[in-house]
């Protein structure tokens, strides 16, 4: 299969074109590098030993995307481009929805003028909002989201499914009234949280500034960036008091995507599945299971809570593997162990040298 990925260079994206190249596919990646680094996929082509087509280009620019579409008539574009950072966010909602919304949309256009049906697209379990007790299920109603990021997500997911249902005529085929040439196939992967790295070492999250996300912090402290991790609270109604999280390898969610490809191949309509584990760690359980596998301890100190936190977060991954035949099988040990050797390895990311 001929995949596009957008947004291909970043963190999960660049995992998932490795796990697509080896599982025998073909990989095109269009990105603008506001996030990321062409270096990873470099390191990407050295892992597979395959070649990957890479395009520079604002996945919000028709213009480039009917060019780059229309030479690749990709079988499956995954849709990964997007600005993620939920504090960020706050700050400037006008560029998320502006970039974000402007991907989809854009994505869309392209498809329905060049007959391209199949479309993967990264959501997020911050769509259940705080209105429901864990694990969730992809059946509980999308919540109120808390920050503007959010939102996009959100807004995304009913934009796709909306165009689904425009794409197919009552008897399956593709509406041609409304303009489509060929009935969509949506899937709508809403990830937990993404943690760890490829097991070489040589790709992995590279945040830029300070780290938003527990993950990438604790590996910057373990490596000696940063003073200490501060905890934020450790008064919430759980065993340690730390908020639990459903923490996945990234390369367990690579695999899923490789799995939500093929399904989208072979089936229309508009089908959502949570790419979790189904088991919560809490924060300090990450700082102590980190420490195991840097071999010292990792600085800590417990702050106050983070506004917009939920105490608990976990998925009902069992759509996933019953309809997909996918689950992840990577723990935290190896979670720790893979993002410890690409920071030990890359202490300052891609492209820098020394601390
Ligand atoms: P990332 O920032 O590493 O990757 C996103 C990539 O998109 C970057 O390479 C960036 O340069 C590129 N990009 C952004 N806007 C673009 C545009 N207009 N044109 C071309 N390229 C553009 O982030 P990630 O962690 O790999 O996340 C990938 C996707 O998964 C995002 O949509 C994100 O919202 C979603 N997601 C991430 C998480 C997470 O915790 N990492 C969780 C849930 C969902
Ligand atoms: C995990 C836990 C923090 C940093 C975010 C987005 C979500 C999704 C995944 C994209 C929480 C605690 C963190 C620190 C800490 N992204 N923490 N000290 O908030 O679950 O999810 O990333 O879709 O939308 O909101 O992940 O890694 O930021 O936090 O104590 O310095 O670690 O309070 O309990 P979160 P996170």
């Amino acid at each position: 299969m001929k995949t596009l990925l957008t947004g291909g260079a970043g963190y999960i994206g660049s995992h998932t074109a490795v796990a697509m190249l080896e599982a025998g596919h073909e990989v095109a990646v269009v990105d603008n590098y506001v996030n990321s680094s062409a270096e990873a996929i470099s390191r990407v082509e050295k892992i597979t030993g395959k070649k990957v087509s890479l395009y520079d280009a604002d996945v919000a620019d028709k213009e480039s995307m009917m060019e780059i579409l229309s030479a690749e008539m990709p079988d499956c574009i995954i849709h990964f481009a997007g600005l993620k950072a939920v504090g960020e966010s706050v700050a400037m909602p006008v560029e998320y929805y502006r970039n974000n919304i402007d991907t989809t949309l854009t994505l869309l256009e392209c498809m329905r003028e060049l007959g391209l049906s199949n479309i993967v697209f990264s959501s997020s379990a911050t769509v259940y909002g705080e209105d429901h007790i864990p694990p969730f299920t992809e059946d509980a109603t999308k919540g109120m989201c808390t920050n503007p990021y959010g939102w996009t997500k959100w807004m995304q997911e009913q934009m796709l499914t909306d165009a689904q249902f425009s794409s197919e005529a009552s008897d399956g085929s593709a509406n041609t009234a409304n303009g489509w040439k060929t009935p969509l196939s949506v899937v709508l992967l809403r990830y937990f949280n993404p943690v760890g790295a490829h097991e070489s070492g040589l790709i992995g999250e590279d945040p830029q500034g300070i780290p938003n996300n527990l993950m990438p912090y604790i590996s910057q402290v373990a490596v000696g960036r940063r003073d200490h991790l501060t905890v934020f609270g450790n008064d919430y109604d759980t065993p340690d008091g730390t908020c639990r999280r459903d923490y996945i390898h990234v390369m367990d969610l690579a695999e899923g995507h490789v799995k939500a490809a093929e399904y989208a191949d072979t089936h229309k309509g508009t089908e959502v599945f949570n790419l979790g584990t189904g088991s919560p760690y809490s924060v300090l359980e990450m700082v102590d299971a980190f420490g195991r596998a840097c071999g010292h301890a990792v600085a800590y100190e417990i702050g106050a809570r983070r506004a917009g936190d939920v105490q608990d977060s976990w998925a009902d991954a069992s759509k996933a593997k019953a309809v997909l035949g996918w689950e992840a099988s990577r723990g935290i040990d190896e979670i720790c162990r893979d993002a410890w050797n690409w920071q030990s390895h890359n202490p300052q990311g891609y492209n820098k040298t020394g601390l």
